[in-house]
C-alpha cells in the first residue's frame, strides 16, 4: 500500500529528485524557507517512491520540487503529493501557489498557467543558473487556489 506522510529527510528526498532530473542540491540541509515536505513510500518495502517540497520565498508560496521515482509514475502519485502542498498553501491562507516546471504541460493539464518569461519572479534557484533559457528551458507557473 502507499503511504503519503510529511517527512523532514531531505536527503533522501533530495535524491529522489536529482536522480529525476531535477536541478537540486543533493544535501541533509532543509533549504531556506521551506514549510513542509512530503513523501510517498511503499510501506511494505519502505521505498520511497515520491516527494513533494512547499516552500515560501518572499511572500509567495511556491511548490518547489515534485518527483516520482521512475517506474511508478503516471499512477497518480504525483497528483497526490502535489495535492498535500496546495492544501497546505491553501490552509495557510495563500491566494496562488508558484512553480518553475520542466514539464509545464503536466501542471498546465491541471489548472495552473504559464507566467510570461517577463512577468516571471525569482522564485527558483533554476532562474540563476547559466543553462536558464540558453539550453534549459523551464516556465514559471501558477495556480490560483
Ligand atoms: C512530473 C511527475 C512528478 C508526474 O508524476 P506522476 O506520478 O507521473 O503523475 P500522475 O500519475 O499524478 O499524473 C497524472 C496525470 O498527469 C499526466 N502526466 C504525467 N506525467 C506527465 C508529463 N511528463 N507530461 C504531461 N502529462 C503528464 C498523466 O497522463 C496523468 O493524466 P490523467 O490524470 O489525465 O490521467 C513525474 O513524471 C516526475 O517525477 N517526472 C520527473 C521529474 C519532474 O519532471 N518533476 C517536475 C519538475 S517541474
Amino acid at each position: 500500500m502507499l503511504m503519503y506522510r510529511e517527512t523532514e529527510d531531505h536527503l533522501a528526498l533530495s535524491r529522489l529528485f536529482k536522480n529525476s532530473g531535477l536541478d537540486v542540491k543533493v544535501t541533509a540541509e532543509i533549504p531556506d524557507g521551506v514549510l513542509k515536505m512530503w513523501r510517498c513510500i511503499d510501506d511494505e518495502t519502505g521505498e520511497l517512491l515520491g516527494g513533494s517540497v512547499l516552500q515560501q520565498k518572499d511572500g509567495r508560496y511556491i511548490l518547489k520540487d515534485l518527483a516520482v521515482k521512475d517506474g511508478y509514475r503516471r499512477e497518480g502519485i504525483g497528483k497526490a503529493l502535489m495535492k498535500k502542498a496546495l492544501e497546505e498553501a491553501e490552509s495557510l491562507g495563500a491566494e496562488e501557489i508558484w512553480g518553475c516546471a520542466k514539464v509545464p504541460e503536466y501542471y498546465t493539464a491541471k489548472g495552473w498557467s504559464i507566467v510570461p518569461d517577463e512577468d516571471a519572479p525569482v522564485i527558483s534557484d533554476c532562474q540563476q543558473c547559466e543553462q536558464y533559457l540558453s539550453v534549459c528551458f523551464p516556465r514559471i507557473i501558477r495556480k490560483q487556489l
